[in-house]
């Protein structure tokens, strides 16, 4: 359980807990129409309607988009219904922890690559894409790391970690999250960087080691700066998009092989009534696009990695949340995928019964959450209607031809 305040506005900023704008967005008729929807049967990916060439990732490259997800490795090996969902969906899948530093290294001198290795089986089996996540970031370090690492060997533990683990699989990499999370203006850097435990050892060069290191390792990964908080229209989403920016801006100006920029995209599904009054506002827009804008002016694709909606604004009821987040799904995917640069989308998670955010704070009503396309019996929610409508209307949404 979390105690800080850092770390409570740190969870606030990563669930997309933006303040709304002015602006005011009725709840979209469509998705009180899909809210009342009668519900599929268990287990719809099975169902018609939600498989084939009816799936997410069949309507996402039909719109020239991969579409995937974050994949349990545990819920994997444990659950063929959820395997089923991800083969009959996904398109590319990315390790939700498996190919983390707490995952691959129990020792200082040992690797364990037995789930990222499956992940690798299953995918390929399936013939889906592969993202790797993360090379670097400043939590799910093994225990051994505080004690361990020091300014004198930090150097050498990240080359041989990123050696060790892109070569390993160079060549069927589609893309790595090559540093996470790298940006905390609230540590009160001029340049807005984190206060991580690899700056304090290596030093701000420590990004620019890891990506050509990846690089070297393997040529054809898509390497990735992926970060969370440079979605909302608010002041501290406008501070993290500045930093993101301008270290991007930075890398590429000092030739550091960087391909892709990651808006992680956990959001909040916002408030869009009460009393049947529309209230309130989808709290994403201007800011947003700027930031991915300047990304494809820089030469960068750009990926939304870890999409899912958190309901925990919202009250009880299921259909009115089930609508909220589908129009919050609609409306946003409708404002990124505008920008040709977006070139994948991946939830985190592809079903309810997994989603990390039921291991978090939670609803203060303690009710399980219901963030991502398929509900915790692999029914197909309202967003994923509303999710496959977006992939849709791509080509009507394009603003750069
Ligand atoms: O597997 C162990 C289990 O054996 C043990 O009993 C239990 C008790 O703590 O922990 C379990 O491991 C947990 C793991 O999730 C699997 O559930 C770790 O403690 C927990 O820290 C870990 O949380 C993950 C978190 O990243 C930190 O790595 C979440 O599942 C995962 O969804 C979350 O994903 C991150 C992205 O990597 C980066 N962007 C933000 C996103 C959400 O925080």
């Amino acid at each position: 359980m979390r105690t800080s305040r850092r770390a409570f506005l740190d969870t606030a900023a990563r669930l997309g807990a933006g303040v709304a704008t002015a602006s005011v967005l009725p709840l979209g008729a469509v998705d009180r129409a899909l809210a009342a929807k009668p519900r599929e049967p268990a287990n719809s990916g099975a169902a018609a309607g939600v498989t084939g060439d009816a799936s997410l990732g069949s309507h996402a490259a039909a719109h020239r988009l991969l579409y995937g997800c974050a994949v349990n490795m545990n819920a994997l090996a444990a659950d063929a219904a959820y395997a089923a969902l991800i083969r009959e969906q996904c398109r590319i899948v990315v390790a939700e922890n498996a190919m983390k530093w707490g995952a691959l290294r129990p020792t200082p001198d040992g690797f364990n690559f037995e789930q990222a290795d499956a992940l690798l089986a299953f995918a390929e089996a399936n013939r889906m894409k592969i993202r790797g996540h993360n090379l670097v970031w400043h939590r799910d370090n093994p225990r051994w790391f505080d004690a361990q690492a020091t300014a004198a060997n930090a150097r050498g533990l990240l080359v041989t970690h990123i050696e060790t683990v892109v070569g390993r699989y160079a060549g069927r990499i589609h893309s790595w999250d090559v540093v996470n999370e790298a940006i905390d203006v609230a540590d009160g850097r001029p340049d807005g960087l984190r206060n991580s435990p690899w700056l304090r050892l290596v030093g701000e060069e420590y990004i620019e080691l890891a990506f050509k290191t990846a690089r070297d390792a393997d040529p054809q990964a898509l390497l990735t700066y992926n970060d969370y908080g440079t979605e909302q229209e608010t002041r501290a989403g406008e501070q993290k998009r500045a930093a993101a920016i301008e270290l991007l801006r930075r890398m590429v100006a000092r030739r550091v092989p960087v391909d892709a920029v990651g808006v992680q995209s956990h959001i909040a599904a916002w408030a869009t009534q009460a009393g049947g009054i529309p209230v309130a506002a989808m709290p994403y827009g201007a800011g947003l696009m700027r930031f991915i804008a300047s990304a494809r002016e820089l030469g960068l694709q750009v990926f939304i990695t870890e999409m899912d909606v958190n309901d925990r604004a919202l009250p009880a009821d299921v259909p009115g949340r089930d609508a909220a987040v589908a129009t919050a799904y609609r409306q946003y995917l409708e404002l990124v995928l505008g920008d040709p640069a977006v070139r994948l989308v991946l939830t985190w998670g592809i079903t309810d019964r997994y989603t990390w955010l039921n291991r978090e704070e939670g609803r203060a009503d303690g009710l399980p959450e219901r963030p991502l396309p398929f509900d915790a019996a692999d029914r197909a929610a309202p967003a994923f209607f509303a999710m496959r409508d977006s992939f849709d209307r791509r080509a009507a949404l394009s603003s750069h031809g």
